[in-house]
């Protein structure tokens, strides 16, 4: 990872936050992008204190195919050519389909399944462009493979099931040119999503419980955790890998809920 270019979306928080402190203590240099440019300054600070050669926070909304391409000029001015990318910016909002309304399903499908797109389309065609190797991660869900018991989870299900799709095609697509492309599949993991609106205490007395009893490792995931999978697939520790789901989820889905 030393010297290399990771740029990392949803980077100002959980999951992503973790990836830039990760590749930051490998020596990587660090692309924060983030709709919450502050978050993404403080990212992209935190990766020099951590080692980074070189960090830039830049504010993307992954949605916006404008802001995408805008953000990826910004990050390759300021830390050069990207290297690696992690698109992983996401949002999650639950609810019966009976009662979503449209907007509220487009709006999942556009900030994770087509954000995931637009991400992975600047960053491949920019390696491309340099006939550079590359590696892209994305990130997934178990929802992506299973329904959650707590249910209400159609319209984020259906946006990572997408992103697992697409990384299957698009991993055949660049097979040839070196540019691998995975998806990390976390479970639980002790992120604000996981609270989502819930009260800060009460949320996490009640999903810790839950966590000792149904996630067979007994607990949720830290970021860092997630990071240490995700930063493995951008590395070339993991040079013949393409085209997988690493399931990092303290055995989640390998467990049915039957007791007979
Ligand atoms: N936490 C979990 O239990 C869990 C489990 C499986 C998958 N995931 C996935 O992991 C990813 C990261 O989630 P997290 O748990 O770290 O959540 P988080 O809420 O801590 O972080 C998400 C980040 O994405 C940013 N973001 C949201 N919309 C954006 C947009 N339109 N453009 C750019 N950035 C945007 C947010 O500002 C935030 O910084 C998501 O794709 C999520 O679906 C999380």
């Amino acid at each position: 990872m030393r010297g290399r270019t990771i740029v990392v979306t949803g980077a100002a928080s959980g999951i992503g936050r973790a990836v830039v402190l990760a590749c930051a203590r490998r020596g990587a240099r660090i692309a924060a992008l983030d709709v919450d440019e502050a978050g993404a300054a403080s990212a992209a600070d935190e990766a020099v204190e951590n080692g980074a050669p070189d960090a830039t926070g830049v504010s993307c909304d992954v949605s916006s195919p404008e802001s995408v391409a805008s953000a990826f000029a910004r990050a390759e001015e300021a830390v050069g050519p990207v290297d690696g990318v992690f698109a992983n910016a996401g949002i999650e909002m639950n609810g019966p389909l009976h009662t979503f309304d449209v907007e509220q399903w487009h709006r999942v499908l556009e900030v994770n399944l087509t954000g995931v797109f637009l991400t992975c389309r600047e960053a491949i065609s920019r390696l491309t462009q340099r006939d550079a190797p590359g590696s892209v991660v994305c990130t997934s869900s178990p929802a992506a493979f299973v329904g959650f018991a707590g249910g209400g989870n159609s319209a984020y299900a259906a946006s990572k099931g997408g992103v697992s799709a697409f990384v299957r095609s698009a991993a055949i697509d660049y097979a040839s040119v070196g540019i691998r492309v995975n998806a990390v599949v976390p479970g639980a993991t002790d992120t604000p999503m996981l609270l989502g609106t819930e009260d800060a205490h009460e949320g996490l007395r009640r999903i810790r419980a839950a966590a000792a009893e149904q996630i067979p490792l007994g607990r949720v995931a830290e970021p860092s955790e997630v990071a240490a999978a995700v930063v493995w697939l951008l590395s070339d520790d993991a040079s013949y890998v393409t085209g997988t789901q690493l399931v990092c989820d303290g055995g989640l889905m390998a467990k049915s809920a039957n007791t007979f």
